[in-house]
């Protein structure tokens, strides 16, 4: 059988995960996939940087958008990261020349998923980004396929792994933010500019595409008011604690049908989860999410929602589903109009 050729920008801590598992796992990989997976050409900006894989078998570019017109490549796996510049260039051009597109960059798919979508849709080829939301969890397969028979109301969680990493740390140990957000940067979970997870932006770029998903709701991040932990001091969670609570970071999105015309609820902050509710004993960088469902009920995702090991599991699923031509669509079906709805309302 013909291998499915893949072609990897970006080999940081996601791209050289990807490496390790596909090299690791291939006969299994291949089983699954129904045909081999082979990684052909790779790009970052350093050619000389030691990246702990082999990387000779496989063509280096310096550019990465060279891998959207390469013959020799299917699939453009793309693990570079921001919201434009080269990842936004290289998924456009992939799409449009008909190379399925596999993304961990939940920035770009916030800003210009509907976009991108509409471009995959047109190539006839796929565009995946299970590894955008919640790291390894299988969540955004599991609402658009799994739960797809149901009008989902609600979905919340804890989305970045970060701060959970942080607040947990803190809770713990009584160690100082910087010294905990330091710790998270050294293993690989926080993003290049650590202000989106301690702001609440990386959350509320994942909880804009976790809506979109589970309510059949137009993307609209702009909607998404967002406020993260950088506030918070060692105190707080202390005092919190004594009064029967943990803070933890969650992104809470809701459709209210009060006032006749649903509208769409999107926020991220700090809440007290009280001792005893299931996100309460979410520690380290782990994730969940809860999705309530009108005939599965309340269904819980949990598992690690940032590192190389979780996040290359999510990306390698998608190459998977692409290998056995599991084209999409990228979002769930619309089912109705949802206004966006500000948070303070
Ligand atoms: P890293 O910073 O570890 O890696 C980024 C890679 O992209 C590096 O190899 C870097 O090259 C390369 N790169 C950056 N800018 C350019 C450029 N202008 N041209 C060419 N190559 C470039 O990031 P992560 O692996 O942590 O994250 C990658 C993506 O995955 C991001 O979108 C992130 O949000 C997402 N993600 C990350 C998770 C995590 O746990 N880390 C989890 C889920 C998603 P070089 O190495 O040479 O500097
Ligand atoms: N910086 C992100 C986090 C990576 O900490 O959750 C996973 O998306």
């Amino acid at each position: 059988t013909e291998p499915l050729k893949i072609a990897l920008a970006g080999l940081g801590t996601v791209g050289t995960g990807v490496v390790r598992l596909i090299e690791t796992n291939a006969d299994l990989i291949a089983r699954r996939a129904r045909r081999p997976v082979r990684i052909t050409a790779v790009s970052a900006r350093d050619r000389t940087k030691d990246r702990g894989v082999d990387l000779s078998p496989y063509a280096w570019v310096d550019d990465p958008a060279e891998l959207a017109a390469r013959e020799d490549v299917d699939v453009v796996v793309e693990m570079v990261g921001g919201s434009d510049g080269p990842a936004l260039a290289l998924a456009r051009t992939a799409l449009a020349n008909g190379k399925s597109f596999v993304t961990a960059n939940k920035a770009m798919i916030a800003h210009h998923g509907l976009e991108l979508a509409k471009v995959a849709e047109d190539a006839g080829v796929a565009l995946k980004f299970e590894a955008a939301v919640a790291g390894g969890i299988p969540v955004i397969n599991g609402l658009i396929d799994g739960a797809s028979a149901n009008a989902v109301e609600r979905v919340y969680g804890i989305l970045n792994g970060t701060c959970n990493y942080i607040l947990s740390t803190m809770e713990d140990t009584g160690a100082d933010f910087g010294e905990v957000l330091a710790e998270a940067q050294r293993l690989g979970y926080a993003e290049a500019d650590p202000t989106f997870d301690i702001e609440g932006i990386d959350a509320g770029h994942k909880l804009s595409i976790l809506a979109a998903i589970a309510f059949g709701a137009k993307l609209d991040f702009g909607a998404v008011e967002a406020q993260g932990i950088a506030q918070i001091k060692a105190a707080d969670i202390e005092q919190a604690h004594g009064l029967g609570y943990v803070i933890r970071l969650i992104g809470f999105s809701e459709v209210d049908r009060h006032d006749g015309m649903p509208r769409l609820f999107q926020r991220v902050r700090p809440y007290l989860v009280p001792l005893g509710h299931p996100l309460a004993n979410v520690d380290g960088p782990t994730n969940a999410i809860v999705a309530e469902g009108n005939f599965v009920g309340r269904l819980l995702f949990q598992g690690a929602g940032a590192g190389d090991g979780p996040t290359a599991s999510a990306v390698v699923a998608d190459i998977i589903e692409v290998a056995r031509g599991e084209m999409g669509p990228a979002f769930a079906m619309p089912v109705e109009e949802l206004e966006p709805m500000a948070a303070a309302a």
